[in-house]
């Protein structure tokens, strides 16, 4: 008997959290959805019936939810996940509030494991779980010195308000959500701007990276952008290596490795985009070549479903997990 609780579950994460819940048939027995009073009374269908959002409060903590899975930004996870949690619950965060916490585990199925010693799991940033997938591969086979990204981000990564923008300036209308417009426009701003000149998306990235790959100390530099598509994150990662591989032995690596494709052939003009990932659960890597600038390193190019991989995917892989590792 799993009861679980959706955070959010009006939101775009949130909603899409409920469609994999419905797709994959994750075993729970009673599924209840919560947003912000604004949503409270809303009918959300799920599977053959509906279910009511209910406002969240400090009420609904103290119910007996064995899993809850949080989609509602920053500040609502801060104040109600350890109230979950005290109650025994295990939370599963969506927002960047607890990850960099050394007592949270923050965890790509594929790449860690949650060692549970605080009960309030963090998913990673969109942009980071497809980057540390490939990356832990590399990491195992050739052992990894230096990571550089240049992010190409959707604007479903700023939720329903970054598809409002985007559909807004194809209108002729100004933003709502970013500074600038983001239809016809790219943005080398995503989140607020630091002391240092970067931002804190590119810190989110430079540090989750080291965190999930266990790797403190690893050279990481990051510079994200906003470009006008909907759905799924391009990355380029210039990656340098301890050992020498041929790019053969690189795109080797990628071959029959769960939740990646490989999609590498110039010849016939098979690279990974953001149409081909959309909707899609797999990181879909391609473009490996030598950086012919630097010993040991190579390029590579990662596309994956922001909403799904990056973030709904993820989470529910989480739980999908703690359930499996439940009945063993
Ligand atoms: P609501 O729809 O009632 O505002 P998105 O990332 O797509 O903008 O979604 C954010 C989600 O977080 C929505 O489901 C939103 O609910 C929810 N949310 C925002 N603030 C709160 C809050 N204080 N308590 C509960 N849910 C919240």
């Amino acid at each position: 008997m799993t009861k679980v609780a959706v955070i959010g579950a009006t939101g775009l994460v949130g909603s899409t959290i409920l469609q994999l819940l419905e797709t994959k048939n994750i075993e729970i027995s009673e599924l209840v959805l919560f947003a912000s009073k604004r949503s409270a009374g809303k009918k959300i269908p799920f599977k053959d019936y509906e279910l009511t959002v209910r406002e969240l409060t400090e009420a609904a903590t103290k119910e007996p939810f064995d899993y809850v899975l949080m989609s509602a930004g920053g500040q609502t996870s801060l104040h109600y996940s350890p109230l979950f949690e005290e109650n025994g619950a295990v939370v599963i965060d969506n927002s960047s509030a607890w990850r960099m916490n050394p007592e949270i585990d923050l965890i790509v199925p594929e790449v860690n494991h949650p060692s549970l010693d605080r009960k309030i799991i963090a998913n990673p940033n969109c942009s980071t779980i497809q980057s540390v997938s490939p990356l832990k591969i590399l990491q195992d086979a050739f052992g990894l010195t230096r990571v550089a990204y240049t992010t190409y981000q959707s604007v479903s990564g700023s939720g329903w308000a970054g598809i409002e923008d985007l559909n807004r300036g194809e209108r002729g209308e100004d933003p709502l959500n970013y500074p600038y417009p983001i239809y016809d426009n790219v943005l080398p701003h995503i989140d607020d701007f630091l002391e240092n000149g970067y931002t804190k998306e590119e810190e989110k990235m430079i540090d989750e990276t080291r965190k999930i790959l266990d790797l403190p100390e690893l050279p990481v530099t990051a510079t994200c952008v906003r470009v006008p598509v909907k759905s799924s994150h391009s990355i380029a990662m210039n990656v340098t290596f301890e050992e020498s591989p041929t790019v053969k032995e690189v795109k080797q690596v990628f071959r029959n490795k769960p939740g990646i494709t490989l999609k590498d052939d110039p010849d016939h003009l098979e690279y990974p985009m953001p149409i081909d990932a959309a909707g899609k659960d797999d990181i879909i890597v391609g473009r490996i070549r030598k950086d012919n600038s630097l010993e040991n390193t190579f390029h590579v190019w990662s596309v994956s479903d922001n909403i799904l991989k990056g973030a709904a995917l993820n989470a529910v892989q989480i739980l999908n997990q703690l359930l499996k590792e439940e009945t063993k």
